[in-house]
């Protein structure tokens, strides 16, 4: 059967490189127009890049596992840099059981209490930046808002918070090859690691928050204290460069589409699918791989089992085959079906959260500025997996 089917065509592109994280649209374009799959011999990988393809494989756990790995490294063959998460990292019959833990924990109706607090200290965050007129987005916007608010939810004390963002740093690099890039974002390990295990135990976390939610499946005889702190972990894994990412992309999609902005404005409503559309232009996190778990066949293509594939998430949120002019910034598209958040059984558990940030900030910002446009370049951050400033200097007018 195999010697019938053609070999994947071979595409020498590094989407590590560099250049290509710096702007990977014509890349995209290239691994789409490869075919349904692509081999990316530097990495001895597979890669997939096509609306048409992606969605299906991200719902097919089966044949695209994920207990290998969802990072470029194979469980299978190497060991993982960390302990694997116990969410995002495994397949049925263990996920399902993590996966019910959290999936209490951010039911929807549970998290409305969340709102309050959240739109008051997105107020306060656009108010800051208003009155200052001149100011970093990334600094002073996308981050200062998701690092209050979130580390608040789950329960956080306030000391070594700046821990976080350089944790979620190292995590997304580890999705990619352990590169210099990995390497230089796990300089400070030796204290961020040990920082955010600690703050994933029972005693440190505020008894109303979400964190300790977790902790109650423990009483409930559903998973061990143990398995609680990795879930805790889980959130601070994956809760706060994404949430970052997401709000930082679109402040730069509305200071550079002045007339998008001008729709915004003139109803601010639009908030929800402001982000959405941001998160389909600009996917937080670009791509994530899976493992083949069987010899898979794909329109005459050959992928042999236990092949790492790349799926690229943001290259199918821009497939023209599926999205009218994929590369237009409109915030009255209807966005409904984009794969940011990822799709099927490990979608992602925060969307409820993480849509609750970016709806919130982007009213906020919508109620009390009257124009906003870049005050400088803004610098691009370079992760393995996410795509987001590093720095956006913006200019604001109060309403
Ligand atoms: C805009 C912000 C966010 C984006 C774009 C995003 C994106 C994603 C994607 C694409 C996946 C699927 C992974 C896969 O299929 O392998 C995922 C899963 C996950 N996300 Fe998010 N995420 C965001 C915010 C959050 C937040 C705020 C949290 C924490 C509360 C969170 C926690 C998780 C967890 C724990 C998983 C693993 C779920 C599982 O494997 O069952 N995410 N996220």
């Amino acid at each position: 059967m195999a010697e019938v089917l053609e070999r994947t065509p071979d595409l020498d592109i590094d989407p590590y490189d560099d250049a290509f994280i710096a702007d990977p649209y014509p890349g995209y374009a290239s691994m789409r127009s490869a075919g349904p799959a692509f081999y990316m011999p530097k990495y001895a990988c597979w890669g997939m890049a096509r609306y048409k393809e992606v969605r299906p494989a991200l719902l097919d756990w089966k044949t695209y596992g994920s207990g290998m790995g969802v990072g470029y490294t194979h469980f299978g063959k190497e060991k993982p840099w960390r302990p694997p998460s116990l969410l995002l990292e495994t397949d049925p019959p263990l996920h399902d059981r993590t996966r019910r833990v959290v999936d209490r924990v951010v039911f929807p109706p549970a998290l409305q209490r969340l709102r309050e607090p959240f739109a008051k200290e997105a107020t306060a965050a656009v108010e800051r930046v208003v009155a200052q007129g001149r100011f970093d987005g990334v600094k002073e916007l996308a981050e200062a808002f998701p690092l209050k608010v979130f580390p608040d939810a789950v329960g956080l004390d306030v000391d070594g918070r700046e821990n976080l963002l350089p944790y979620g740093d190292m995590v997304f690099n580890g999705f990619g090859p352990l590169n210099a890039r990995f390497k230089a974002s796990t300089a400070t390990a030796s204290t961020v690691v040990p920082w955010i295990m600690a703050k994933c135990s029972r005693a440190a976390l505020a008894p109303d928050g979400l964190g300790a939610e977790i902790y109650k499946a423990v009483e409930a005889g559903e998973a061990t204290e143990e398995e609680a702190a990795m879930l805790v972990r889980s959130f601070l894994s994956a809760g706060l460069d994404t949430t970052v990412a997401a709000i930082g992309s679109a402040l730069y999609l509305l200071a550079t589409n002045p007339g998008e902005w001008r729709k915004f404005r003139a109803d601010p409503s639009l908030a929800k699918n402001v982000f959405e559309e941001t998160l389909r232009m600009e996917s937080p996190i670009q791509n994530l791989f899976r493992t083949t778990t069987r010899e898979v066949e794909l329109d005459g293509l050959h992928i042999p089992v236990s092949e790492k594939v790349l799926l690229l998430l943001a290259s199918a949120n821009r497939d023209p085959e599926h999205w009218q002019e994929p590369d237009r910034f409109d915030i009255t598209r209807r966005v409904q079906g984009h794969v940011g958040f990822g799709v099927g059984a490990h979608v992602c558990i925060g969307q409820v959260i993480a849509r609750m940030e970016g709806e919130l900030l982007l009213t906020a910002l919508a109620q009390r500025v009257a124009s906003i446009g870049l005050a400088g370049p803004p610098i691009r951050r370079f992760n393995n997996a996410v795509r987001g400033f590093a720095s956006l200097p913006l200019d604001v007018r109060a309403a």
